[in-house]
């Protein structure tokens, strides 16, 4: 059964890593007077190439632990995780977020013929992009293109210029070698908007890459309005929970653009199967 929100409650927000911050940014921008508490798994990352079984195992974990913390809502901040909501939804008294449904939802209101999605290997194959965006507009055509070692690149830090272009140019090279017209791509993994210089620069035919974390953002500002349970005149304090690097992460709000945390703790992971 699902539980009033209470408006002092904090927002819950995951990844199975930074990426997630992406989509914090927007939600600070939008409900800056909101607790938000972060938690990436960086340790278990990357989530996208791991089997269904794993990824619901990791998940719950992840969910056990901002249930914890008494959460009003929960932002899943990770497309991969997100692919699956509906198997773990039911579990939980608070509502959860899927970015893929904001994604989707981007997509329809765009009115696009075709999109790509650049994603992790196991979102691409579960085919979530299409399936949500055909159920409203089933002329689209989706093209899905995994890519197996980006997130995990972005997340070892330093950016490295050479080790991103060249996975982008494997992966993101199909998808526009086989689609010469293709301008419109789903950012379909909370990491890329950190390289979305890269992506342009290398494949300036993507004239519209679209990162659905406002979309993701405005959804719970609009759900905890009509529940009546914005926090009006909260702090907007933010705190990280990671399972990896705390000075990383520490450095990464800074270079996002967020706001100071006011904690970055090392927790213990979630294990995996
Ligand atoms: N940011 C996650 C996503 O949006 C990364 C997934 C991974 O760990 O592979 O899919």
């Amino acid at each position: 059964m699902r539980k009033m929100p209470d408006a002092k409650a904090p927002i819950g927000v995951i990844d199975a890593g930074l990426g997630g911050y992406t989509v914090v940014k927007e939600l600070q921008k939008i409900l800056p007077k909101e607790d938000i508490i972060f938690f990436g798994d960086g340790k278990n990352q990357p989530y996208g190439n791991r089997t269904e079984e794993d990824i619901l195992h990791l998940t719950h974990q992840c969910l056990d632990f901002l249930k914890e913390r008494k959460v009003k809502a929960v932002a899943i901040a990770c497309n991969t995780i997100s692919t699956l909501i509906d198997k773990y939804q039911p579990d939980y008294d608070f509502r959860i977020f899927s970015i893929v449904q904001a994604g989707s939802n981007d997509v329809v209101a765009l009115g696009l013929k075709e999109v790509g999605v650049l994603s992790t290997v196991f979102t691409a194959k579960t085919g979530c992009y299409a399936r949500l965006i055909h159920e409203k507009a089933p002329n689209i055509a989706v093209y899905a293109q995994g890519c197996p070692k980006l997130a995990r690149i972005i997340e070892d830090g330093g950016f490295d210029q050479q080790r991103i272009n060249t996975e982008l140019t494997e992966t993101l090279g199909q998808l526009a070698a086989a689609h010469p017209t293709l301008d419109s791509l789903i950012l379909g993994c909370t990491h890329y908007p950190m390289v979305s210089e890269n992506i342009q620069a290398l494949y300036p035919q993507f004239t519209r890459l679209i990162n659905p974390a406002a979309t993701q953002a405005q959804a719970i500002a609009d759900y905890l309005k009509a529940e009546n349970a914005l926090n009006v005149d909260g702090e907007g304090s933010f705190r990280v929970y990671t399972t990896s690097d705390c000075e990383f992460y520490r450095s990464m709000t800074k270079h996002v653009g967020l706001k100071t945390p006011i904690c970055v703790e090392l927790v213990p992971a979630p294990t995996p199967l």
